[in-house]
């Protein structure tokens, strides 16, 4: 455990069936007469940008919708985003989606009150000196939790990487979880994206930089997530399984905002940055090894996380209780039916070399992991997969 650590709060939070009315108070408690609505096409498209919009328009206030965020956004794409947002003088910008439209707008906001270029930035470059125009998040998908971090990662095509920018400036002001937003998600998302939140709890709770504050959370996403992911991808209509994803992933984003994900995150990133497979998936399907490659190392953690998943440990050796755990993370997997042909993907043994290039590049991520993971450990982490 790190000697110090700190936990950057989020303003202004408000959850439950039908809290996405309270939209018009929060802007108003803003003074924002302007606002940028930041999507993507199939939020847009599932109809749900219509209540807050109309919700803020009768209440007198001008607003702008960009509903052309694509998934998982390069840096001209947010560029181009920036651009178009630049010309509504907004006093709030609000991302309404999952986190490629709340990492877009939440950039989009930097972008606006610092004189710095994207591509700047993602280089190290540049610096955020000024908090960004005020920002509304409302997630859509309950995963990346990026209502909460402090975090936005972009895609950078001529890298084939991914790249997270890191700024305390970038924690939202406010946050809307409305279950009701996330009930049409799509089931392979909703498996996805809840798998990516367990991810990053089970993650911090490990992660050398794991604190009393990162671990109160993180263990609470464990709970929530665990006795409702099921019931969330098999009754999608299910508002109480769905009120705990969408907590469960914010509990995740603000366990990442004071602690930090490890090697599953770093060894994710080149399937996402080179073989565009999606950030929850390629999450998803290395869980399970990562953390049996942990094992060794984490028998106590694993042990936590077990009860906290509500597993009978009951006359279990430590040992054994941690076994459960990961083969719990295996028994979702199937229930959740997330599988990724690799091999469709393009990737075969021949790939290997430059993905562990990549990963292990990420050093920003790799550097937390409680053990060293060398360049023949991915090798061997990534061929079970193939
Ligand atoms: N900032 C952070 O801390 C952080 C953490 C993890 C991941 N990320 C980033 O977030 C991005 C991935 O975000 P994501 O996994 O939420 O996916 P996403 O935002 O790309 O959305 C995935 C798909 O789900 C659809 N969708 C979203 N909500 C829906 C709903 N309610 N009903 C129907 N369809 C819906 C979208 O239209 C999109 O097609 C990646 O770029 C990843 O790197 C950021
Ligand atoms: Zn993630």
């Amino acid at each position: 455990m790190s000697n110090n650590y700190s936990l950057l709060n989020i303003g202004e939070i408000v959850a439950g069936e039908g809290s996405i009315e309270q939209i018009k108070d929060i802007v108003a408690d803003y003074g924002a007469e302007n606002v940028v609505i930041i999507t993507d096409q199939g939020v847009w498209n599932s109809g749900l940008v219509e209540k807050p919009k109309a919700v803020l328009q009768e209440a007198g206030i001008n607003v702008h919708v960009i509903n052309d965020t694509p998934p998982e956004p390069t840096v001209d794409q947010v560029n181009a985003i920036f651009a178009a947002a630049k010309e509504f003088e907004c006093q709030m910008i609000i991302g309404i989606g999952g986190g490629s439209s709340m990492d877009t707008a939440k950039i989009v906001s930097l972008l606006l009150t610092n004189n710095v270029n994207l591509r700047d930035l993602v280089k190290g470059k540049a610096q955020i000196k000024r908090r960004g125009v005020p920002t509304l998040m409302i997630p859509t998908t309950a995963g990346t939790g990026a209502e909460a971090t402090p975090n936005a990662i972009v895609l950078v095509p001529e890298e084939e990487l991914k790249v997270g920018i890191v700024s305390p400036k970038m924690v939202s002001d406010c946050v809307i979880l409305d279950p009701a937003l996330t009930v049409n998600l799509p089931k392979a998302i909703t498996a996805n994206t809840g798998m990516d939140a367990l991810c990053h709890a089970i993650e911090c709770y490990i992660s050398k930089k794991a604190n009393p504050l990162s671990d109160t959370f993180a263990l609470k996403a464990v709970t929530l997530i665990s006795r409702s992911i099921r019931t969330a991808y098999n009754d999608g209509h299910n508002l109480g399984a769905r009120e705990d994803m969408l907590l469960g992933a914010m509990f995740g984003g603000i366990s990442i905002a004071t602690s930090s994900t490890t090697a599953v995150h770093a060894l994710s990133y080149p399937l996402g940055g080179k073989y565009h497979i999606p950030h929850g998936l390629s999450n998803a399907i290395l869980l399970p090894d990562v953390m049996k490659f942990n094992l060794d190392v984490c028998e106590e953690k694993f042990k936590d996380i077990a009860v906290a998943m509500g597993l009978d440990v009951a006359g279990c050796t430590t040992k054994e209780a941690a076994e459960k755990m990961i083969d719990n993370l295996y028994s979702m997997i199937e229930d959740l039916h997330v599988t990724c042909d690799l091999q469709a993907k393009g990737i075969n043994e021949a790939a290997l070399d430059d993905m562990i290039e990549a990963a292990a590049k990420v050093t920003r991520l790799l550097d937390n992991n409680p053990k060293v993971v060398t360049k023949e450990d991915m090798r061997a982490i990534y061929k079970k997969l193939l």
